[in-house]
């Protein structure tokens, strides 16, 4: 008696095909799982045989042979236990034969029901993408898996309603196409309620239409907070596309919520300085995204960047570059996305108070020391410094409201729109991903700008590397005044974008 059933394993975000094999043989009983990588597999086995006699299928008394292949890859999580169970019964036909374009996902808990299963949208669009018809998972998970179009989607309450359906004893009906419902788009906090600071309002337009990453320096109180949690609400809308690449990132972490289990808001990430490398990262025996990833396509947020501890600080520097997590393992490596506009904030100083109108009572050694915390490599990283400084009590009281969230974002997407045109024909999608090699094709000065940029040069000592950078940020203030030819204003405030450091990290 034999049995041959198809199911989907994942290395980050990436499905692939796997054959689970059952055969059953007179013999002492027995129950063989071959082909599998990890304790979480032979907990597999546990479920597997307590979800059989749960359900009432006797067959203990029989020699269990079931085999996972491709058997080079190391497969882990516990996707594996519903496919394993319908195997075998299959192999002893209380399931009739299957179909070919059948595949079947999700854990089992030991009275035999399907349990809601981590990774359940990229299984079940690699199911898709490798020609499957008909895909069988927990009833849980039914939200994320219909995001997948052009594939039946079934949700199933436990073993036996499966059996009584591919007897075809019952009816069940795919699942409809999820769409979203109007009250899961949030309404993001709005800049309006940020009273003055217009100068912060024109840096955060220019960080998100560029793509930039952006440090906010300022006294406590000051708003650091507080304008931080209104980016994700100025970038544009997430595309399909964007929302199930966020979606995926999720349902791998388990962190979806079947009220909610579409990603359609830009994920705003706060995360806290106590955070872990892996945390952060990416990273644990299963590998997991980390906070940098459950960002992608929105804002991971650092509050108190100084309190981060510096080899935790200094991990973020690979992926900040390729906007990608790889994590090695013994058995090979995976990665996942990280296209994550990073946000900082920090006082300047412990005491909150050097440079700002109160007096700073910390010695110049401890400011030092707290500022030494942030490394030249990753303060490099962050194309947008900026400080912030408390807006004056009668500013509070009178102030206009400025700019609102939708007129920012009407401003970031008209320069994302001059960028799409600009990149079409190239791999990149924003200003600040422009390699060093081609500055001087996509950034033209003209005259004046080329002379005060040799000007700052020579006055401000700039690094080669400030040099591509400020040449870049100049390149999204003047798409974001929709003039083609970089002119000096442009460079004047990117340069400025660039001083900060110098200021305080001298
Ligand atoms: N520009 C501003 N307009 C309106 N309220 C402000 C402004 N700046 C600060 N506040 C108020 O002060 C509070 C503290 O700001 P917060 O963002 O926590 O500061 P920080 O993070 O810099 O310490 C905010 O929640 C807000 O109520
Ligand atoms: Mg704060
Ligand atoms: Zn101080």
């Amino acid at each position: 008696m034999f049995s041959k059933v198809k199911t989907f394993g994942l290395l980050g975000l990436n499905g692939f095909e796997v054959t689970v094999e059952c055969s059953i043989a007179k013999g002492s009983p027995d129950f063989k799982i071959g082909g599998l990588g990890d304790i979480s597999i032979q907990e597999s086995r546990l479920r597997v045989q307590a979800a059989l006699n749960n359900s009432g299928y006797k067959i203990n008394s029989d020699k269990i042979t079931v085999n996972l292949s491709p058997a080079d890859i190391k497969k882990t999580g516990s996707s594996y236990d519903f496919p394993v169970l319908v195997s075998v019964l299959a192999a002893v036909e209380i399931i009739p034969a299957l179909n070919p374009a059948d595949a079947f996902l999700g854990e089992l808990s030991l009275s035999g029901d399907l349990a809601g299963t981590k990774g359940i949208l990229p299984l079940t669009a690699a199911a898709k993408a490798c020609g499957f018809k008909r895909v069988f998972l927990p009833k849980a998970n039914v939200h994320e898996a219909s995001l997948v179009r052009g594939i039946e989607i079934y949700g199933i309450e436990d073993i036996n309603q499966l059996a009584a359906f591919l007897q075809g004893r019952i009816k069940l009906t795919p699942a409809p196409p999820y769409e979203p419902k109007p009250e899961e788009y949030l309404n993001a906090a709005d800049f309006s309620d940020v009273k003055g600071q217009e100068n912060i309002k024109s840096a955060i337009q220019t960080a998100a239409a560029g793509f930039h990453n952006l440090l906010m320096i300022g006294p406590p109180g000051s708003g650091k907070s507080m304008i931080a949690k209104r980016i994700p609400g100025v970038l544009p809308k997430m595309t399909f596309e964007e929302s199930i690449e966020s979606t995926s990132v999720y349902s791998v972490a388990g962190l979806l919520d079947d009220k909610s289990p579409f990603i359609i808001n830009r994920p705003f990430r706060p995360v806290s300085h106590t955070a872990s490398g892996a945390g952060i990262i990416g990273g644990g025996k299963i590998p997991m995204p980390g906070e940098i990833s459950l960002a992608h396509n929105g804002v991971m947020f650092l509050d108190e960047l100084p309190e981060f501890r510096r080899d935790v600080l200094e991990t973020l520097r690979q992926p900040l570059e390729d906007r990608n997590v790889v994590i090695t393992r013994a058995s090979g490596k995976i990665s996942y996305p990280c296209k994550t506009m990073l946000v900082a904030a920090m006082n300047p100083c412990p005491c909150g108070n050097y440079g700002s109108l109160n007096s700073c009572t910390c010695t110049p050694s401890s400011i030092q020391r707290y500022l030494g915390k942030i490394s030249r490599p990753v303060l490099d990283r962050i194309d947008i410094q900026t400080e912030v400084n408390a807006v004056k009590y009668e500013q509070l009281r009178t102030a206009q409201s400025g700019l609102s969230s939708s007129e920012i974002r009407e401003n970031i997407e008209r320069a994302r729109e001059i960028q799409r045109v600009r990149f079409k024909n190239t791999e990149l999608l924003f200003n600040s991903e422009i390699p060093p090699s081609r500055l001087s094709e996509f950034c033209p000065l003209d005259k004046e700008a080329e002379e005060f940029l040799k000007g700052s040069f020579d006055n401000l000592g700039l690094s080669a590397r400030a040099y591509d950078r400020i040449m870049k940020v100049a390149r999204t203030v003047a798409d974001l005044e929709g003039s083609e030819v970089i002119l000096k204003k442009h460079i004047s405030r990117a340069v400025q974008y660039r001083t900060l450091d110098r200021k305080y990290w001298k």
